[in-house]
C-alpha cells in the first residue's frame, strides 16, 4: 500500500514550514549559529514532543523555529521539506509560514521569505514540483500585528499567493481578524484559516462568513454541526484534515476515532496532509497511510482523496485537469 499511495499524484495544502524542522536540522542550525538549545541530543528532542493539547505543541513548535536565523537556514528548511515531497509523490505544494514568529525575534521579513522562496524555485526547476506560499498570521497576537505584518509582506507580494489564520485556537476567533483578512482580500490574495482543530464549529461557521475564506485548516469539529456539515457539502468547502496531527494533539484519542472517512463519504471536500511532519511523527504519504489502516479505507477512497488535493489547491483549472 505504501507504494500505491506514493505514486498517487497528491497536493499538499497544509503544511507549515516551521513544522517541518526535523531534530536533525535542528541541532545543526543551533551549532551553524552558535545557539543554545536545550536538549543534548536528538534522542532528548524527540523525548519532548509529548503533548496533551494545540498549546503544548506550540511552545515546543515556536521554542525550536528560535534555530532559524539566516536566508541559507530558511532555504534548508523550505528544501529539506521538498525532498520528502519528492520521494512520497507530492506534486504540488501549498505550505505556510509565520512570518511573526520571526521578525518578533529580529529577523528581518525578506531574510525568511526570500530562503524560502528561494528553495520553492528551485524544487520546481530541479525537481518538477510547483508550490504556492502562504503568510500566516499567529492569532494569538492582536489584529494590528497582523496588519503591520501584511504591510510588511506587500512589497513581496508576488512572492505568496493567500494569507492563513494559525496558533492558538481557543478564545481567538476569526472575527478577531476579519478587518486584516478583508484587507489582504482587497489586495488579491486568496484566504485560508485554521478553525474547528480545537475550536468549535462556530469558529468555522467564522471563517467562512466573516473571513471569505476559500479553504478551512482542519474544520473536523464541523463534524459536530450537521447543518454546517451540508453546506461544506453543498458549497464543497474544502478541508485540510490531519490525521496524524490531530491524534497527536488529542483532538481525537485514537485514529479509528477520526471522522474523515465519514466525512469523505457524506460528500465533504476532505483532504490529507501533515500540518507539522516534524513533530506529529509522519509526512502526507505516512498520513494516508495511517487512516488506511485505522479506517479500513479502500484504495478508491485514497484515490479520491489525492484527487481532491489537486481539486481544492489553487491551480489552475486547466493544469489541475492535467494531473488528474
Ligand atoms: N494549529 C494551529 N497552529 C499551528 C498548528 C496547528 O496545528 N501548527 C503550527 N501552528
Ligand atoms: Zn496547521
Amino acid at each position: 500500500m505504501t507504494e500505491f499511495i506514493t505514486q498517487l499524484p497528491k497536493a499538499e495544502l497544509h503544511l507549515h514550514l516551521e513544522g517541518s524542522l526535523e531534530p536533525e536540522l535542528m541541532l545543526k542550525l543551533a551549532q551553524r549559529n552558535k545557539l543554545f538549545l536545550p536538549y543534548d541530543d536528538i534522542a532528548a528532542i524527540k523525548a519532548a514532543y509529548e503533548f496533551g493539547n494545540l498549546q503544548d505543541f506550540l511552545d515546543i513548535y515556536y521554542q525550536g523555529a528560535n534555530v532559524l536565523q539566516t536566508e541559507q537556514d530558511f532555504f534548508d528548511l523550505t528544501w529539506a521539506y521538498l525532498l520528502r515531497c519528492k520521494e512520497q509523490g507530492v506534486v504540488h505544494t501549498e505550505p505556510c509560514f509565520d512570518p511573526q514568529t520571526h521578525t518578533d525575534r529580529g529577523i528581518p521579513f525578506p531574510v525568511v521569505v526570500n530562503g524560502i522562496s528561494a528553495a520553492l524555485k528551485q524544487g520546481q526547476t530541479q525537481l518538477g514540483i510547483s508550490s504556492y506560499l502562504i503568510l500566516s498570521f499567529l492569532r494569538h497576537l492582536p489584529e494590528e500585528a497582523a496588519f503591520k505584518t501584511l504591510e510588511m509582506a506587500l512589497p513581496y507580494r508576488d512572492q505568496f499567493i493567500a494569507v492563513g489564520l494559525d496558533s492558538s485556537e481557543m478564545g481567538h476567533p476569526p472575527e478577531k481578524f476579519e478587518r486584516v483578512f478583508a484587507k489582504a482580500r482587497a489586495e488579491g490574495f486568496k484566504a485560508v484559516a485554521h478553525a474547528g482543530e480545537e475550536g468549535p464549529a462556530a469558529y468555522v461557521w467564522s471563517a467562512l462568513d466573516l473571513l471569505s475564506v476559500d479553504r478551512i485548516d482542519h474544520g473536523v469539529r464541523a463534524f459536530e454541526d450537521a447543518k454546517l456539515i451540508q453546506r461544506l457539502i453543498d458549497e464543497q468547502v474544502p478541508l485540510t484534515v490531519c490525521p496524524l496531527s490531530n491524534t497527536r494533539l488529542k483532538v481525537f484519542a485514537d485514529m479509528a476515532d477520526h471522522t474523515i472517512l465519514k466525512m469523505l463519504d457524506q460528500g465533504v471536500m476532505v483532504t490529507v496532509n501533515s500540518d507539522d511532519p516534524a513533530y506529529f511523527g509522519g509526512y502526507v504519504a505516512e498520513n494516508y497511510q495511517a487512516i488506511y489502516e485505522s479506517l479500513a479505507m479502500t484504495p478508491a477512497q485514497l484515490q479520491q482523496l489525492a484527487i481532491n488535493s489537486i481539486k481544492a489547491s489553487f491551480l489552475p483549472q486547466d493544469v489541475k485537469n492535467s494531473i488528474i
